[in-house]
């Protein structure tokens, strides 16, 4: 798929703004492309299709987990978790998507993963520090990405971050997140 071809996808699928954020998230990805030397058109199409499904209808998302074979757990979670994986799979099928490093990406997103690929890795952080982004803690990330250029140590201290906040609010944490946190402590340096 083009880049003309994908923004148009998704700005007919999203509100307005939701579409502004995809287009700063691939913007941020092809910036850090150039950086951590990734492929740039790759990381523009997972950066703007990432959130294809973030406005799906839960019971639908739920279906897809089933009828795709899904990882079965998935279903004990909700949309913030299971549009990463649910875009994956109708990116691919609608639009024959076959790059398994952009479809990890997009599937990933929500959760994070051990040993991610490049890309996966960029669109995780991207969405997470696009120039929008105001949360506590985003600028200190953009600088282990921009200047110590060190993109596992952005992974895990993002997910750190996500790990503590679903803590503080009682939430289950999906497996592959846990997963996540254990690899990029290790990986880290
Ligand atoms: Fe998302
Ligand atoms: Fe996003």
């Amino acid at each position: 798929m083009k880049r003309k071809e994908a923004l148009k996808v998704a700005a007919d699928k999203l509100p307005k703004k939701r579409f502004k954020h995809c287009e700063r998230v691939a913007e941020t990805a092809v910036q850090m492309s150039e950086i951590f030397k990734a492929d740039k058109d790759r990381c523009f199409l997972a950066g703007i299709l990432h959130d294809y499904s973030k406005y799906d209808d839960l019971s639908k998302m739920y279906q897809t987990v089933t009828a795709e074979q899904l990882d079965p757990e998935l279903l004990e979670y909700k949309s913030e978790v299971l549009h990463g994986p649910v875009a994956a799979v109708k990116i691919k099928n609608k639009f024959n998507i076959i790059d398994e490093e952009i479809l990890n990406a997009v599937a990933h997103h929500t959760s994070g993963a051990k040993q991610m690929g490049l890309i996966e890795k960029i669109i995780y952080v991207a969405d997470y520090i696009e120039p929008k982004r105001t949360q506590p803690g985003v600028d200190q990330i953009r600088d282990i990405v921009f200047k110590e250029k060190n993109l596992d140590l952005a992974v895990y201290t993002i997910t750190k971050a996500n790990v503590k906040h679903l803590l503080n609010k009682d939430q289950t944490i999906y497996h592959k997140t846990i997963e996540c946190l254990n690899y990029y402590n290790m990986a880290r340096e």
